[in-house]
């Protein structure tokens, strides 16, 4: 089928996202205290060269830049994330002024450029003085994560159309406290599971923190990376058993509280040999189940698994060492395939199949919530060429094919608001510092200068057609903005 003239709903939002620790840089200005990002940068074989955030794209200094780049895009809105350490220094106690003006000064712009700020509250950077009193494994740290909310819905107030509480808890509670490929590092699986369930907690309280503050109608959303994950042998019923067991501790514990009101039973089943869940206190999950305003759903590929069984050895999909610790909690005995490429630099596979599944499972599930695609992107090792632009035919067909496959979500009835480009920016990708580029604008990390890949101009194209653009439809510098480029 030629998808060229693929159109989208009237109001589709179309979108870029960014996170505060991965774009702002200035890690020590204007009273900003660390993060665990900041401690775990900084130490040893923790991040790919030793990269650290402490510049990153240098975008506290650079916002009104980028805000430029974002209107010459035509971007309807930008997600962003507000650094907890900016604004509530050590994460508890009184607030830092000089932490909100930077995001107040933000949004008043994005508004000025016709632009809906649509805002995540929590994007890994945790306040260093909740992780050392236990971080998200303890129960304070979501009654902090509410404050913190509140007072942020009170300066910022009805200048956000969205507020997402946070953004991808799966990879905070088991990237960070389980595997510990994450900020904190840490490697216990208990933990992880208290983590998952205070994040849970944080985003119910936070949620009607917000709603408090605002009214009934403040918009409330979360993030997920929910995963979709295939069976290696469909007809085999370890196999699918397998994928159940991973629908659980990867969506449904997060799915279950905040959409249907409790922790799914299985779950509580497959992790009882790690916890007792003691830590749900009566009332956690009917506070977790805040009404969601939509929800947001990033995707970027697709897993293969099956049942290991006896001794033959593990196979692991992504190389890791046997000695690793697995992020999936109670669910030891599964191998995870190497799927079949093409893949991009992050070694995910390219599967624009999967975004059509998940939206079409999760609209299925909850039909009478919204959704949004708040992240979807590629990382490739970009060039740039003789003529100083960056011809990124890799990742404009990746694009492509993605916001295809969510054209077909729609067309199949699925209640689909807005799809957000990850990313705005080339910027620090976490464990693999400023090695894995993901912008569809290229920063050069020694002149922090920006350039817009063929990438950012086809994006524009499709934004002022609200139509899929061909892949090969690059237009000129003069044809989308002044300062583009
Ligand atoms: C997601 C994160 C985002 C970015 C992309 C590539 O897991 O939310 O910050 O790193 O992956």
């Amino acid at each position: 089928m030629c998808s060229a003239a693929r159109t989208f709903p009237d109001g589709f939002l179309w979108g870029s996202a960014t996170a505060s620790y991965q774009i702002e840089g200035a890690y020590d200005e204007d009273g900003r205290t660390f993060s665990i990002w900041d401690t775990y940068s900084r130490t040893p074989g923790r991040v790919l060269n030793g990269d650290t955030g402490d510049v990153a794209d240098d975008h506290y200094h650079r916002w009104s830049e980028d805000v430029g780049h974002i209107k010459n895009l035509g971007l309807h809105a930008y997600r962003f994330s507000l650094a907890w350490p900016r604004i509530q220094p050590g994460g508890s106690g009184a607030f830092n002024p000089r932490g909100i003006v930077f995001y107040s000064r933000l949004v008043d712009a994005l508004l000025q450029s016709g632009v809906q700020p649509v805002a995540t509250l929590y994007h890994w950077d945790l306040p260093q003085e909740l992780e050392d009193a236990g971080g998200w494994a303890n129960r304070d740290t979501a009654l902090r994560f509410a404050d913190f909310a509140a007072h942020v819905a009170g300066q910022l107030g009805d200048r956000i159309s969205v507020w997402t509480t946070l953004n991808e808890p799966w990879c905070s509670a088991f990237l960070g406290y389980a595997s510990g490929v994450h900020a904190p590092g840490r490697t216990d699986p208990a933990a992880a599971l208290a983590a998952a369930h205070h994040l849970n907690l944080g985003h119910g309280l936070a949620g009607r923190a917000i709603r408090s503050v605002l009214g009934e109608q403040a918009q409330v959303s979360v993030t997920l990376n929910l995963h979709v994950t295939r069976p290696d042998d469909p007809d085999s019923a370890a196999d699918r058993d397998v994928i159940r067991q991973l629908d659980a501790v990867g969506n449904r514990v997060f799915l279950g509280p905040m959409l249907d009101g409790a922790y799914p039973q299985d779950l509580l089943e497959d992790t009882a040999s790690v916890t007792d869940w003691s830590f749900v206190k009566d009332g956690d999950e009917a506070t977790i189940a805040v009404p969601l305003s939509v929800l947001g759903i990033n995707y970027y590929s697709t897993s293969r698994a099956r049942r290991h069984f006896g001794d033959s050895p593990r196979e692991h999909a992504d190389g890791h060492k046997e000695s690793d610790v697995s992020p999936w909690v109670g669910a030891d005995d599964i191998d995870f395939l190497t799927q079949p490429g093409p893949y991009t630099a992050m070694g995910w596979n390219i599967d624009p199949s999967g975004m059509t599944e998940l939206l079409t499972d999760v609209g299925a599930r909850y039909p009478d919530v919204p959704l949004m695609v708040t992240e979807n992107g590629a990382a490739f090792y970009d060039r740039v060429s003789a003529d100083g632009r960056v011809h990124d035919a890799d990742r404009v067909s990746y694009l492509h094919r993605h916001i295809d496959a969510v054209g077909t979500a729609i067309d199949s009835g699925v209640d689909v608001r807005g799809y957000f480009l990850w990313s705005l920016l080339d910027n620090f990708e976490w464990a693999w510092g400023y090695d894995r580029r993901f912008g569809i604008i290229r920063v050069d990390f020694d002149t922090l200068e920006r350039t817009w890949k063929d990438s950012a101009y086809w994006y524009a194209e499709l934004i002022r057609a609200n139509a899929l653009p061909p892949v090969d439809r690059i237009p000129t510098h003069s044809a989308v903005g002044s300062t583009a480029g």
